[in-house]
């Protein structure tokens, strides 16, 4: 659904690293390792996430694209070493084939990869499947949607998230919150929640999830602000703004559900109570109100941007449900692998990455420009702002 940007990822969970290329990205923005690794962290975070995180630190290693601090405009290319590949690459990781016969993975979890995978691989171990379908590649796609973090930075947009619902528990309409900078007060939170109250209620529920082996999802919502009006398009259903984000949010692991602005509400209000009026503020022509969630006609409108997203429980249960085993054909009870409780919070994270390639990329096919000057010209040119 990418214009003009193409990213792509490789790289095995327990493989020995993740890697990632951006290509089409502009020349002149300012970037550093350091800027994508405080992305990685806020990941890593969260109440309910297993044992890995311990373990893992990520760091984006740059290998290219990038001199004395800024954007080449050429490919830029990234390694996440997987620190785990120490403890996996004589055997179950090796690439060549192992000394002595390593376990197979034959009892597939039910809501994950595992099943599908198999059958349409023709694989007989299902560690073939889950080592690529794992959410570990979403840590390469944090790592890149930093670097249009960075690009987007550069010109007033600011993108944020937080969550909105862990399992039964819901905060306050998202809507109230709207504090100049949601990360801050967000990333400060175990959950990722703003509403405090809430996130205690949320914390409980997670344990009390965790402890019964179960696992649980929940809803975030990702804002973008500072945008000019005109992104994507309604002239082709594949240059919509709001097809291109449902596209990118339901492409992160363990996504049902993505909606723009007021979503799914609307379809029980009428016409007057969902449409944003328009205004005259300061002679600016603004709205009243924002249910579209800044996006009308596949178009961005000016207005904050508004996208919720649901993540179903987490598949690899402690307490697993019943399988069969693809090779012995008798039931068993499904794979266990090291595991999160809910991964919500780190989702977030994620879907902020996922707004930020799919805006960048609208950006620049909007306004064109080979480096960040150009583009802040051309953005300049059209008097859009
Ligand atoms: C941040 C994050 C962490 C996840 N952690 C796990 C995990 O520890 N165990 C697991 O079984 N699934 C986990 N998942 C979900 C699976 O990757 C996902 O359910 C699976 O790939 C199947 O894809 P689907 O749910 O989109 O059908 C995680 C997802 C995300 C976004």
């Amino acid at each position: 659904m990418l214009q003009h940007l193409k990213f792509l990822t490789a790289g095995e969970s327990h493989g020995k690293g993740l890697s990632g290329i951006l290509e089409g990205f502009p020349a002149g923005v300012p970037l550093s390792e350091y800027f994508i690794a405080k992305d990685l962290a806020r990941r890593q975070m969260g109440h309910g996430r297993g044992g890995r995180m311990t373990i893992e630190k990520d760091h984006a290693e740059i290998l290219s694209g990038l001199r004395h601090g800024t954007t080449l405009g050429s490919p830029i290319a990234l390694w996440i070493q997987n620190r785990d590949w120490e403890n996996w690459k004589q055997d179950k990781m090796s690439h060549e084939p192992p000394l002595k016969p390593v376990p197979e993975v034959t009892l597939p979890r039910p809501g994950h990869a595992d099943l599908a995978g198999t059958q349409k691989f023709g694989f007989s171990d299902i560690r073939n499947v889950l080592e690529r379908s794992s959410a570990r590649e979403t840590a390469m796609r944090v790592a890149l949607g930093a670097i249009c973090r960075a690009f987007l930075q550069e010109l007033g947009i600011q993108i944020f998230s937080h969550v909105i619902q862990i399992g039964p528990i819901k905060t306050r309409q998202p809507g109230d919150h709207l504090a100049s900078d949601i990360n801050a007060v967000a990333d400060a939170s175990p959950v990722r929640c703003l509403d405090e109250a809430a996130a205690r209620s949320m914390i409980k529920h997670i344990d009390e999830t965790r402890k019964k082996g179960d696992s649980i999802g929940g809803v975030f919502e990702v804002l973008a602000s500072g945008l000019p009006p005109g992104l994507g398009s309604y002239t082709h259903w594949d240059r919509k703004l709001d097809a291109r984000l449902a596209a990118a949010m339901m492409s992160i692991n363990a996504m049902k559900s993505v909606s723009i602005g007021d979503g799914l509400d609307v379809a029980e209000t009428s016409g007057s109570q969902v449409h944003d009026e328009i205004i005259l503020v300061d002679d600016k022509i603004r709205r009243a109100t924002n249910h579209a969630g800044g996006i009308e006609g596949g178009m961005s409108n000016g207005e904050l941007i508004r996208v919720q997203v649901s993540m179903k429980p987490i598949p690899t249960l402690a307490k697993p449900l019943r399988s069969v085993d693809i090779k012995s054909r008798e039931a068993g009870m499904a794979h266990k692998e090291r595991t999160d409780a809910c991964a919500v919070p780190a989702a977030s994270v994620i879907g902020e990455a996922m707004m930020a390639l799919v805006l960048a990329d609208a950006i620049l096919e909007k306004f064109g420009g080979d480096s960040l000057s150009q583009v802040k010209a051309h953005i300049a040119a059209t008097g859009v702002r």
